[in-house]
Order: structure tokens, then C-alpha cells, then sequence
């Protein structure tokens, strides 16, 4: 991928103000593509948006929560507005609560759904046709191995990730004919604002997630956005339902610790 692989495309991101989005924004503005980013921190949104053009990089930020039917509509008129049309679509923002089943109740429950699954059905909704108009597009949807591998007390951010699964999976097979490509990434650990917030509270929480994984690390929100661009760039033109999981080795397998006495 050179510069010139994005070179008037233009792509919006959700949550982009910090962690993956962000990372996503820049990765695809460094190769010449041009970024709408939305998050609902504005402050966050703006800083963003200033060091990306400070960088070098066409960027328009626009404030929008995925939750709410209305922003979605709004970041996408404003990226109609900005660049004229739409070539890629990442849906970043996600959200997380620890609790099982039984600790929840329904707001909690639907705010995750929402937030989750319904917002990537609503911005699909209304960038397929765009996408068809162009002539073709790329959605890449963060997922994570939440949605393949169930996570304790985390049944509704389980759930809604494995429908983000489903649905990239569904869409892919819907809109191909379209030259309409549809993919997901599951990220593991990843050093993101939401993450370092889980370390601060459980100060045990980095090196317990770390050795569950074969690369003894976290990730780099770099290291979940240049994958995912990849899947939106000509180098993927013949991938598409694809669940790319980027996590370390975390689901690679599991320890059996009587052969490592062996
Ligand atoms: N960080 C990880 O370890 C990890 C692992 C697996 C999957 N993921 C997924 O990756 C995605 C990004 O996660 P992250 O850790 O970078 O995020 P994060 O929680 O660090 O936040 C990134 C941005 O999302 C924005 N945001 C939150 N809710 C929003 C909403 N309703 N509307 C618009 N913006 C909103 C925040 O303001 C913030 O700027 C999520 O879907 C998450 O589930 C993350």
C-alpha cells in the first residue's frame, strides 16, 4: 500500500476521537485517504481532527453517538457535505459493562445492543447505497473475540459482538454482487483509553490479559488499524466475509500444563 492508495477515497470511522478509531483515521489519512471521523467526546473529537491535519491529513470531524438513530443520519449527510461520497466504513464504537445476566437490567442491556450492534446495522443501512452508487465500497466492523469466545460476565458484550460477527457475515453474502465488501476484525487486548481504565482499576488486570495471549503483550490500537484498513484496500479486493481475528495468540489454543511437565 502506498500513499496514493486512498488518494480521493474517502472513508468515515465511528468513535474516532481515541483508541482503534483513531488509530484507524490516521492509518488511512497517511496513505492519502481522506477521513470523517465522529465520536460524541468533542473535546477528544477536535484534538483529534487537529493533529491529524497537522499531520498532512484531510479530515472533517463531526460529533455523533452511535446510539442515537438521528447522529448516524448526521455524520453521514456531513460526509456527503465534506467529501461528496463514501468508500469505506469502519464501525468502531463499542462499549462494555462486566456484568452477567443476572446483574443486568434493561437499559443496561440495550445501551450495550445499541451501542454494539444496532448502531453498525444503521450505519450499513445507509452506506450500502451510497456504496452501490459509487460503484463498490468496503465496511470493515470491529468486532472481538468476545464475539467468537465467550467472556465471562460480559454476556451482553459477548452477544452483541457475535452478532456483529453474524451480520458481517450476512452482509457480505448480500451486497458481493454489489463489489460491496464486508469484513470484520476481532481484536484482542488493546492498550485503548477503555482498556488502560480496566488496568487502573484492577492494577493485576494488564498481566493477567497478557498471559493469556502467545505474544506476551497488549496491542498497539496501530497494530488492530493497519489490518483493518488492509481489508479495506485493494490489496483485499477478493476478501470479503472475512473474521479477521488480531489478537495475539490469545484464541489460538489453550495450555495443556501436564505436557509442558511432560
Ligand atoms: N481495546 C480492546 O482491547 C478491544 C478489544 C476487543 C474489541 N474492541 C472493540 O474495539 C472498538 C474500539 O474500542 P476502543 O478500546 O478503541 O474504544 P475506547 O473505549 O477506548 O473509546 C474509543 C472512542 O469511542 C468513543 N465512543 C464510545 N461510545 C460511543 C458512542 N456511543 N458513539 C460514538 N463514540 C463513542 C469514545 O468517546 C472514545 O473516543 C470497540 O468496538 C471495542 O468493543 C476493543
Amino acid at each position: 500500500m502506498s500513499k496514493a492508495e486512498f488518494e480521493g477515497k474517502v472513508a468515515l470511522i465511528t468513535a474516532a476521537a481515541a483508541g482503534i478509531g483513531y488509530a484507524i483515521a490516521r492509518e488511512w489519512t497517511r496513505k492519502g485517504g481522506t477521513a470523517v471521523i465522529s465520536d460524541l467526546a468533542a473535546d477528544a473529537l477536535e484534538a483529534a481532527a487537529s493533529a491529524i491535519r497537522s499531520d498532512g491529513g484531510r479530515v472533517h470531524a463531526c460529533l455523533a453517538n452511535v446510539r442515537h438513530r438521528a447522529d448516524i443520519e448526521h455524520a453521514f449527510a456531513e460526509t456527503q457535505r465534506f467529501a461528496g461520497g463514501l468508500d469505506a466504513l469502519f464501525n468502531v464504537a463499542g462499549t462494555n459493562m462486566p456484568k452477567n445476566v443476572e446483574e443486568m437490567d434493561d437499559d443496561e442491556w440495550h445501551a450495550i445492543m445499541e451501542t454494539n450492534l444496532t448502531s453498525v446495522y444503521r450505519a450499513c443501512h445507509l452506506a450500502i447505497p451510497e456504496m452501490r452508487r459509487r460503484g463498490g465500497g468496503a465496511i470493515v466492523n470491529i468486532a472481538s473475540i468476545a464475539g467468537i469466545l465467550a467472556e465471562n460476565r460480559c454476556g451482553a458484550y459477548s452477544a452483541s459482538k457475535a452478532g456483529v460477527v453474524m451480520l458481517t457475515k450476512n452482509m457480505a453474502m448480500d451486497f458481493g454482487r454489489d463489489n460491496i465488501r464486508v469484513n470484520a476484525i476481532c481484536p484482542g487486548s488493546t492498550r485503548t483509553p477503555r482498556v488502560e481504565n480496566y488496568w487502573k482499576r484492577s492494577p493485576t488486570g494488564r498481566s493477567e490479559l497478557v498471559d493469556l495471549c502467545a505474544i506476551k503483550r497488549s496491542a498497539e490500537p496501530e497494530e488492530i488499524a493497519a489490518p483493518a484498513v488492509f481489508l479495506a484496500s485493494s490489496g483485499a479486493s477478493y476478501i470479503t466475509g472475512a473474521i479477521l481475528v488480531v489478537d495475539g495468540g490469545l484464541t489460538a489454543g489453550f495450555r495443556v500444563p501436564t505436557f509442558d511437565r511432560y
